[in-house]
């Protein structure tokens, strides 16, 4: 078998050992004869997954008792609809910060169901960034605010959070469980799964549960959160995803947040700055206070040595290094299950290639 090294910003690099553990219990969960995803999702087998998954949530988080964990589906995208659906009540305005692509598409679809206001806007920026505490304009009595906590295009973050009057809404699809978190500061926080949980198919939603209570009743009931909320299951879950999505939270539990945070800090200040010491070969394209540690976006000076970097990369073994589509240059995303191995086979191929074309 040989593993590659995967950049990818989502879906991306699981940890060997879920997918190992996954792949022995295949054709056989737990002596019931049947794989996992054969299974009823009623059944004693797939219900203990999911009870184990919601509790290694909560015990990561240290989730108090008034916030519940929802597994659902539709991704972040689907998320970006149903926040305003039962949370942007007929008559209010909801605050949005517009700092890229993520939350340009959020603010997009809020829009399709009420009023938005834009409390920060720095989304078109280069170099990029995230709002700063300093610059927010929040509306008094504004339905909720939003933000964008990881903007995974940009490789822009959040290193501190608004205290809000309103409830405050994130987004961390593309950080969520990367640092220990004070979850009561926020109102809902969701995140598709396929960067730092698991595989793609499942979306963690994580909301007070008061809220969940605001649905105005025009509202389709597959789309209400109190639909999902109530005890049991109001449909079929992706069980196979919450399988895995329970396997990598009890990775999680085992490496422990305080470490994996300290290991995602240490691998993203190492190619930071050996993006900083190559005499401006490379160039950072967020502004430093901003710098994610999940995704380290960064330039070459030319396009053309920016192709040939992502080719000579894959060949080398280090797979989907280059940026977006949307804006180009390179990406290195390096979620919780991403080793640091593959940031220091990262840091020889920047060097060398920077030596040969430099
Ligand atoms: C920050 C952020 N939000 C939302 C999305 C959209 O997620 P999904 O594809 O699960 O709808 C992504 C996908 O990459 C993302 O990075």
């Amino acid at each position: 078998m040989s593993r590659v090294f995967n950049f990818c910003s989502g879906p991306a690099a699981l940890p060997l050992e879920v997918l190992q553990e996954a792949q022995a219990t295949l054709p056989d969960y737990q002596g019931s004869g049947m794989s996992l995803m054969e299974c009823s999702h009623r059944g004693k087998e797939y219900m203990a997954v999911q009870a184990e998954a919601i509790a290694n949530i909560r015990e990561l988080l240290q989730l108090p008792e008034d916030y519940a964990v929802l597994l659902l589906q539709g991704g972040a995208s689907a998320q970006f609809a149903m926040i305003p659906l039962n949370l942007l009540t007929p008559g209010s305005v909801a605050d949005y910060t517009r700092s890229g692509t993520w939350a340009i598409k959020a603010i997009k679809e809020a829009k399709v169901v009420g009023k938005v206001h834009i409390a920060a806007d720095c989304g078109d920026e280069i170099p990029t960034r995230v709002p700063r505490l300093d610059e927010l304009k929040l509306t008094p009595g504004a339905a909720y605010v939003h933000i964008t906590s990881n903007e995974t295009i940009s490789g822009a973050q959040w290193k501190s959070f608004p205290k809000t009057e309103a409830p405050l809404v994130a987004d961390m699809s593309s950080d969520i469980l990367s640092r220990p978190l004070d979850v009561t500061q926020f109102g809902l926080i969701y995140a598709g799964a396929q960067k730092n949980l698991g595989p793609s198919g499942v979306t963690l939603v994580i909301i007070r549960k008061d809220l969940a209570e605001r649905v105005p009743d025009t509202v389709p009931i597959f789309f209400r959160y109190k639909t999902h909320l109530a005890e049991d299951m109001y449909n079929t879950p992706p069980c196979f995803s919450i399988y895995i999505l329970m396997l990598v939270t009890r990775w999680m539990k085992k490496m422990g947040l305080a470490n994996l945070h300290k290991q995602n800090v240490a691998k993203a200040a190492r190619l930071y700055a050996a993006i900083d010491n190559s005499s401006g070969f490379y160039k950072g394209t967020a502004i430093p206070s901003c710098r994610s540690d999940m995704n380290i976006t960064f330039r070459l000076p030319s396009e053309d040595l920016e192709t040939q970097f992502g080719k000579e990369a894959s060949a080398a073994g280090l797979k989907q290094l280059p940026g977006h589509r949307s804006v180009g240059g390179l990406r290195a995303s390096i979620y919780n299950a991403f080793p640091p191995e593959g940031v220091d086979a990262l840091l020889a191929f920047m060097q060398e290639f920077q030596r040969k074309n430099g």
